[in-house]
């Protein structure tokens, strides 16, 4: 992995600090999360500390550091989502799958995340699971989605 984090660095200059976002984001893309190896090669890269770059990444909700699991459920909390009740379908899987936005469980089976809008506002609430969508979630939709996912 540190081979395409450094290969993925060279195309950005030493030092440039305004820089981090877009490396972050780079890496993020090409590997899935930012793990520990790739937040010291870019500390190293941008001669800036870790601790510095944790907590500026973790500013941004849209940064993990844990790979995604098998299931990777993603909930859009975009303006419209958010009308139609995002925070309580992001609630409701937490609790069902003991994980928080951002986690992975422990297994590697489940990982959620929470995004901007997926651009599908006319079919809010939506979901999507491994890049299917689920919209126009209802509370007993989504409890159902979960109860074939988890198969409990
Ligand atoms: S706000 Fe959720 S799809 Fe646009």
């Amino acid at each position: 992995m540190e081979n395409r984090i450094e290969i993925l660095l060279d195309k950005y200059s030493h030092s440039r600090r305004d820089s981090l976002i877009p490396i972050l984001q780079d890496i993020q893309e090409e590997v899935g999360y930012l793990s520990e190896e790739a937040i010291i090669l870019v500390g190293k890269h941008l001669e800036m500390p870790t601790s510095k770059i944790y907590g500026l990444a973790t500013f941004y909700n849209q940064f993990r550091f844990e790979p995604k699991g098998t299931f990777h459920i993603q909930v859009c909390h975009g303006t419209a989502c958010h009308m139609l009740g995002a925070v309580s379908i992001i609630d409701f899987i937490e609790k069902r799958l003991k994980i928080k936005a951002g986690q992975t469980s422990r297994n590697g089976k489940y990982s959620l995340e929470v995004v901007p809008c997926i651009g599908a506002c006319s079919q809010s609430p939506v979901i999507s699971i491994n890049g299917e969508y689920h919209s126009k979630l209802t509370a007993e939709r989504i409890k159902q989605i979960l109860i074939d996912l988890i198969g409990e």
